[in-house]
């Protein structure tokens, strides 16, 4: 049996074990997909206590990305660029290997979602300069955005997010923000506002052109505010649930040594669980 597991603080609502147990199931392999609570403060301890043993691999959620990255013993350059890993291998020989998925989540789920869209035709907005910003970014910059406008509440930290974009990158204040989604081939919402209680983003998409794709990393709700806006203007979206999917897919191959079967309807399973 190939064990395989989500490390997060909290974990208890994670859809990661419904998405991959259901794949296992559909696929018919030896394989389970656990949940794991570490210590908030010691990620380190829990992931070397895995080394060489019992577990494939893991998928890491939050507040592990970044320990995730420093406690393995290399990592790919994706994982590199994002300086965060939600993926981390542990190989027969003892040592740990990085990657991160949720670039190809992210680009997975527009292409699904927004047949067509293309982010080499416009500027692509990231509002937020957290770590899901950042991831995002990066996988637009891949994608070949011809520019990245990082849109924060904090000037200063979209300041240091775009600077490490180079000549792509750009940075708005959050009251600018008509300016940045002025001509917008895409729109993420990666600030964690609405996850905690009264949160609010305080941005409009009316400055945006019909044509503008609109994505929230957040899929509980599903339709979150941001997005019933977006949907309210005509505008096509692209929710947090399909990235989830995205990003799990290619964990699931790491894991089993082959992609998911295409015949389980996952995305229907975990909007059961929501
Ligand atoms: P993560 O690593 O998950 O991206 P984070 O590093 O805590 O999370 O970043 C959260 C992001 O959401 C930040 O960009 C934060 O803005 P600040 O840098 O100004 O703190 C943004 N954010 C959180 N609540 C917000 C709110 N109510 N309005 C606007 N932005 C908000």
């Amino acid at each position: 049996t190939v064990v395989a597991g989500v490390a997060g603080n909290p974990v208890r609502h994670s859809l990661s074990p419904v998405l991959h147990n259901a794949w296992l199931e559909a696929a018919g392999l030896d394989g389970v997909y656990v949940a794991f609570c570490p210590p908030a403060d010691n990620f380190e301890r829990f992931a070397n206590g895995l080394r060489g043993g019992a577990i494939r691999g893991l998928n890491v959620t939050l507040p592990f990305k970044e320990a995730a990255l420093a406690v393995s013993d290399r990592a790919t350059p994706r994982a590199e660029t994002a300086e965060a890993a939600n993926l981390l291998l542990f190989e027969a020989d003892g040592t740990i290997t990085a990657d991160n998925t949720d670039g190809l989540g992210l680009l997975g789920a527009f292409a699904h979602q927004a047949p067509g869209f293309d982010a080499r035709s416009g500027p692509v907005v990231i509002l937020g300069a957290g770590g899901a910003a950042r991831g995002a970014a990066a996988a637009f910059k891949e994608a070949g955005a011809p520019q990245v406008r990082i849109v924060n509440r904090t000037l200063a930290k979209a300041e240091f997010v775009a600077g490490a974009l180079g000549v792509v990158g750009r940075a708005y204040a959050l009251d600018a923000s008509d300016e940045a989604l002025s001509g917008a081939a895409a729109v993420v919402n990666a600030t964690s506002a609405g996850l905690t209680n009264g949160g609010r983003l305080d941005v409009s998409l009316k400055a945006t052109p019909e044509a503008a794709v609109i994505m929230d990393m957040v899929y509980q709700p599903l339709i979150t505010p941001f997005l019933a806006e977006a949907q309210a203007l005509g505008r096509r979206t692209v929710d947090g649930l399909e990235m989830l999917i995205r990003q799990a897919a290619p964990s699931f191959e790491a894991f089993f040594g082959r992609p998911p079967p295409e015949s389980a309807d996952v995305r229907s399973l975990a909007l059961r669980a929501l």
